[in-house]
């Protein structure tokens, strides 16, 4: 296990890199980030390989881009791993998504223990195989300790069914008396979804070229900063992470106010 970790140690930023960290570090840093890791296929496709392959090289960005937000000081990174929506693809593809949890928390859960990230999960676990679910519960039971960064799997989520389910619990604690209509606001409707202990995100980066949300978190991100990006996910290097945030940096939030 030790040698394959090392295998996979990745040498510090170069020094324009670590000039342009430093330079982020002294401005506001998104808390949450969330990311559509999108166009593990077609970087598969480019190369004359099969899409699985697209796949296990974007687990590796993973990595990266975990250890760069934790360096950074980001508090939340939220990953598109899996939609309700992706059962539709070709059984292989999908037992292929599902084994990748597996693959990624057996080679590098050392390694987030130690850099103190907290791994968490959001979506429906119970469709979920359970050689995955069991990956993902053990990297949350052993991380749990940690107070860093958290890696938020975003894992057979979908958004709407997360509001319908939502709906159907406040109505159901309304019902019972838990709760009365007349409290219902934004803030007490957000702790009944499965984001409830989570911020909103601040930044939601998109790679591959698409310009959509694809189901993904439709209600908390009413007030997030996009940026797009043509690159597909096994390409997303650091300078394109530090590129998003530095773009961040120069936007101005008004949350529907005015300009300051
Ligand atoms: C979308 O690209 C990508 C996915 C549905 C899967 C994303 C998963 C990873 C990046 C690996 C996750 C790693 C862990 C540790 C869970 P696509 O296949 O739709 O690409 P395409 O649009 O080019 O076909």
């Amino acid at each position: 296990m030790l040698n394959r970790i090392k295998l996979w140690k990745k040498p510090n930023p170069s020094s324009p890199l670590r000039d342009r960290i430093e330079q982020i570090k002294k401005a506001a840093i998104p808390e949450h980030v969330a990311i559509i890791m999108d166009g593990n296929g077609r970087w598969a496709k480019k190369r004359a390989l099969p899409r699985i392959a697209g796949h296990h090289e974007g687990m590796k960005v993973v990595r990266n881009t975990t250890k760069l937000a934790n360096q950074l000081g980001i508090k939340v990174l939220t990953l598109y791993a899996f939609s309700t929506e992706n059962w539709k693809r070709p059984k292989m593809e999908v037992d292929y998504l599902m084994k990748l949890p597996e693959e990624f928390l057996g080679t590098f859960l050392p390694e987030l223990v130690e850099e103190n990230v907290q791994v968490k999960m959001i979506g429906y676990k119970d469709q979920l195989p359970l050689h995955t679910l069991h990956a993902i519960e053990k990297a949350i039971e052993d991380t749990k300790g940690n107070d860093g960064l958290i890696l938020n799997f975003a894992l057979n989520y979908g958004s709407r069914a997360e509001i319908i389910d939502a709906v159907k619990h406040v109505l159901k604690d309304c019902k019972s008396g838990i709760m009365n209509e007349s409290e219902l606001d934004e803030s007490l409707f957000s702790s009944y979804l499965m984001t409830s202990k989570l911020a909103d995100p601040d930044l939601l980066i998109r790679t591959s070229g698409e310009i959509r949300l694809s189901n993904f978190m439709l209600w908390q991100l009413a007030y997030t900063e996009f940026w797009f990006t043509e690159v597909l996910w096994p390409d997303f290097s650091d300078e394109h992470l530090i590129e998003a945030v530095e773009a961040f940096q120069k936007r101005q939030r008004r949350f529907g106010g005015v300009k300051g």
